[in-house]
């Protein structure tokens, strides 16, 4: 049994979470990206440790009842596991008794893997963003809607 610990990102779990981040995404988030995140009172970077490994990340904010994720990723040697489906669903159940209406979030078109995990979670395809990143890329812009639960439930 693998002991999976979820916690919120400090300052100290910067140089790790820059390595999980060079080592496996061809897009890696900077140190600037990260420390913003961490000085934004509206964000919330989750890290997920896998017998005291650090294996995966999750960032998102939370606003008017919108979780928007803004970044999701898990250290290759940790992929296909359902640790990036375990972020996003504990990001939501935290969110849920605080109003979630919906989710959120931008995917690079090309982002096969991501799209397919965000389709496993029920997000639909709600549009594309011409040219969104910097590099030129479109992205795809997804929703997840709660469903609402009916009173007595
Ligand atoms: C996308 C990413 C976060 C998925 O992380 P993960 O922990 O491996 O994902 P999970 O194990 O939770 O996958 C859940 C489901 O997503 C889908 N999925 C995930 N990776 C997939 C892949 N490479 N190909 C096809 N489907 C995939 C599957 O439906 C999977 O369920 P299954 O394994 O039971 O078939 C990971 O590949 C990654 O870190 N990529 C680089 C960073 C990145 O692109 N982040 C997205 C930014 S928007």
């Amino acid at each position: 049994m693998n002991a999976i610990d979820i916690r919120p990102m400090t300052r100290a779990d910067l140089p790790a979470v820059l390595e999980l981040e060079r080592g496996g995404f061809s897009h890696p988030w900077t140190e600037a990206m990260f420390v913003a995140e961490l000085d934004n009172p509206q964000a919330r970077v989750d890290l997920l440790h896998l017998d005291g490994w650090l294996a995966a990340y999750l960032c998102s904010w939370f606003l008017c009842g919108e979780l928007h994720v803004l970044n999701v990723a898990t250290a290759p040697a940790f992929r296909r596991r359902g640790l990036a489906r375990r972020l996003l669903a504990e990001a939501m159940d935290r969110c849920r008794p605080l109003g979630l209406e919906r989710v959120l979030l931008e995917v690079r078109v090309s982002n096969a893997a991501a799209i397919a995990l965000y389709e496993s979670h029920g997000f639909r395809r709600d549009g594309v963003r011409k040219r969104y990143y910097p590099d030129g890329e479109d992205a795809l812009l997804m929703t997840l809607i709660i469903p609402e639960v009916p009173p007595g439930n």
